[in-house]
Parts: C-alpha cells; structure tokens; sequence
C-alpha cells in the first residue's frame, strides 16, 4: 500500500505503560511494552512528519528522528501531552494509562509486618478525553484494550471522547495486543464505519493506521 508523505505535519503519539508509585520501590503498572506506539512513532517520522513520542517507561530504544519525551506517572504523561496538544495536527494515543494510582505514596518502603495491606486507589484524569474536550484543529486517534464486548466497548470510547477514530484490540487474542510484535485490530471511523485487519506486525498496523489519518489529512485540506 501506499506510504503518503507526512511532511509538514507534527504528530503527537503516547506510548508504553504507565507506573503509579506504591512506596520508593514499588508501582502498580500494565504489560505495554510500547511497541505499538514506537511503531507508529518511527513510521510517522519515516513520512516526513515531526513526531513528538510521550513514552512511559519502556526498553525499547528512541525512534530514528524523533522527539522522545520520557515520563512515568499518568500526571506526567498528562502534563508532557497538554504541553504540545495546541502546536500539533494529529495525536494518537497508544499508550496505556493507568485508570487509578494510589491515594498516597508511602515516604519508605512499605515494611511486611500486616498480614493483611490495603492501598487505596483514586482516579487518575483521562488525558484523551481531556484532549477531546479542548481539540480544534486536531486529530484524535485512540486506542482501546478490551477483553470482551470488544466492538460496543470501543464505539463507547469514540463517542465519549470526541475522537475521530479509535483502534480497537481484543488484548485476550494470541497475536494482539500486549508485548508483542504483531497486532489484530479493529479500525472504528467516526462516523461508525469499521475495518478488521488480520494479525500483521505492529509495523504493518501503523502503516494502514497512518494511511487512514493521511486520507482524512487531504480530504480536510
Ligand atoms: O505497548 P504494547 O506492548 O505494544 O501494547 C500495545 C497496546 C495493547 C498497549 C495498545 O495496542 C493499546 O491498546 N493501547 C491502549 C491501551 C489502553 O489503555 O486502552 P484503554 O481502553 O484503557 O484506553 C482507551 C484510550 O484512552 C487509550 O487511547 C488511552 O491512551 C486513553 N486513556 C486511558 C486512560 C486515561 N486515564 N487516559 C487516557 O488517555
């Protein structure tokens, strides 16, 4: 298929998982490796475009020609993401951001001297419906992991959060999902059209992913 230039265009893509401290040594975190969004990340750039990548911790190494911001908390990831939202034209957000973080942050390590411990969770902001509420120019690109009700769980998520598409993985399929190479996914459009893909590499996924965005890019100029 083809590979659309990107040039001109700045893209903003989160990646990997994010940690919400326990205590100094301890997080509560998700299995995102953040090769999804590295491979829309080097696949953007690859087109021209300027690519700014929010990444919770993650081994994978920086893409060639990208912009990496490093975060670990789903406040940080927020704050790096806010900080560039008005200057780009196009965000996708792969990462997966922790829904909840601990209430408080032990000082010292936590000791094991109850037999039973109990850690209270708050919400922490949804960043992409943030973006949803405030976008202008912008195109918003989500992801969702579901377990079940893939479909009606993913349309949700598009229409809550104003997004103009959302890519939908059924993380409990052998070849989706977390930490690894290859993805099967579910393209949803915004106004309700939607494309299954076969398992293809993450790769192959953000190529058509960035095709689709490319194809809106020119239809709205
Ligand atoms: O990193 P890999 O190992 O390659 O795995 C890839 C992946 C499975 C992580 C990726 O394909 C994926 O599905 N990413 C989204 C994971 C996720 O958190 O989905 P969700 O359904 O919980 O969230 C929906 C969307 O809202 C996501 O775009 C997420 O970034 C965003 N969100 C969620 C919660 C929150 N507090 N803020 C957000 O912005």
């Amino acid at each position: 298929h083809s590979r659309l230039s990107m040039a001109g265009k700045r893209v903003l893509i989160t990646a990997a998982g994010t940690r919400e401290p326990i205590d100094p040594v301890r997080y509560i975190g998700n299995r995102s490796s953040g090769k999804m969004g590295y491979a829309l990340a080097q696949v953007a750039a690859a087109r021209g475009a300027e690519v700014v990548l929010v990444s919770g911790p993650s081994s994978l190494p920086n893409p060639p020609c990208v912009t990496v911001k490093r975060v670990e908390t789903a406040a940080e990831m927020r704050d790096a993401v806010l900080a560039e939202f008005d200057a780009v034209d196009v965000v996708i957000k792969a990462a997966a951001v922790a829904d909840y973080r601990p209430e408080l942050t032990a000082q010292q390590k936590i000791k094991k001297t109850e037999d039973m411990l109990t850690i209270n969770l708050i919400k922490n902001p949804d960043i992409l419906r943030e973006l949803g509420q405030r976008k202008k120019q912008q195109l918003l690109i989500g992801f969702a992991a579901e377990t079940e009700d893939l479909l009606a769980h993913a349309q949700e998520k598009l229409i809550k959060k104003n997004l103009d598409m959302i890519v939908a993985n059924d993380v409990t399929l052998p070849g989706a999902g977390f930490n690894i190479d290859t993805n099967i996914v579910k393209v949803i459009h915004k106004n309700g059209q939607v494309e299954a893909l076969p398992q293809l590499s993450k790769y192959q996924v953000a190529e058509i992913i960035l095709d689709k965005i490319c194809a809106i890019l020119t239809k709205s100029t």
